[in-house]
């Protein structure tokens, strides 16, 4: 039996719908409650999917914070990044001014679910061919990395 894709029966339901009079159901809406076609909540596509499940908050850069963040990203991240080019991964001076503060902390502990369920982390597997490693981090230190990224921006951070 054939199979069709998405796209092809959107596209049935759209011509049915021009159709002048046929006796057809009108197509049914899509499921609400902000989940789009990957079927991630709006929450989980700003912000990622993972254990941070309400977004961070950010004050001023805590220089404590960073120096333990700096820390942990020269041994658990350097292997595949560099801040300021593409290396196994991408650089990562540029990662706040279009990911959330959030969604960078879901990505650090949860790749393997990012890459097969976020479409933006999707992408990204597709471009870099290589899967990012879970370093399984506390999200202390998580929280610690992304201070640290902070001081790395270059660029307005995103908002939140
Ligand atoms: C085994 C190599 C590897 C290690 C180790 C690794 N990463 Fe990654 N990272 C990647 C790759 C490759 C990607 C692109 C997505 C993919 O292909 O999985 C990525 C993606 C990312 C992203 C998303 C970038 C974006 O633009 O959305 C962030 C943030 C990130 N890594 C941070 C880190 C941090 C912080 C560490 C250390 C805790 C780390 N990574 C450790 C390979 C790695």
């Amino acid at each position: 039996m054939a199979r069709f894709s998405l796209g092809v029966v959107m596209a049935m339901a759209l011509t049915a719908g021009c159709g002048g009079g046929g006796g057809g159901q009108p197509p049914a809406p899509p499921a609400g409650g902000g989940a789009d076609a990957s079927g991630l909540s709006a929450f989980q596509l700003e912000h990622g999917i993972g254990p941070v499940t309400e977004a961070v908050t950010l004050a001023d850069v805590d220089p404590k914070l960073v120096e333990t963040g700096k820390g942990l990203f020269e041994v658990k991240c350097t292997a595949c990044h560099k801040i300021a080019e593409r290396y196994v991964g991408p650089p990562l001076n540029d990662v706040l001014t279009k990911r959330s503060p959030t969604y960078v902390m879901n990505m650090i502990l949860n790749p393997n679910e990012m890459v097969e369920r976020h479409p933006v982390a999707k992408q990204l597997l597709g471009e870099y061919m290589t899967l990012m490693a879970n370093q399984s981090l506390t999200i202390e230190e998580a929280r610690a990395i992304l201070e640290y990224l902070r001081t790395q921006t270059q660029g307005a951070p995103s908002a939140q």
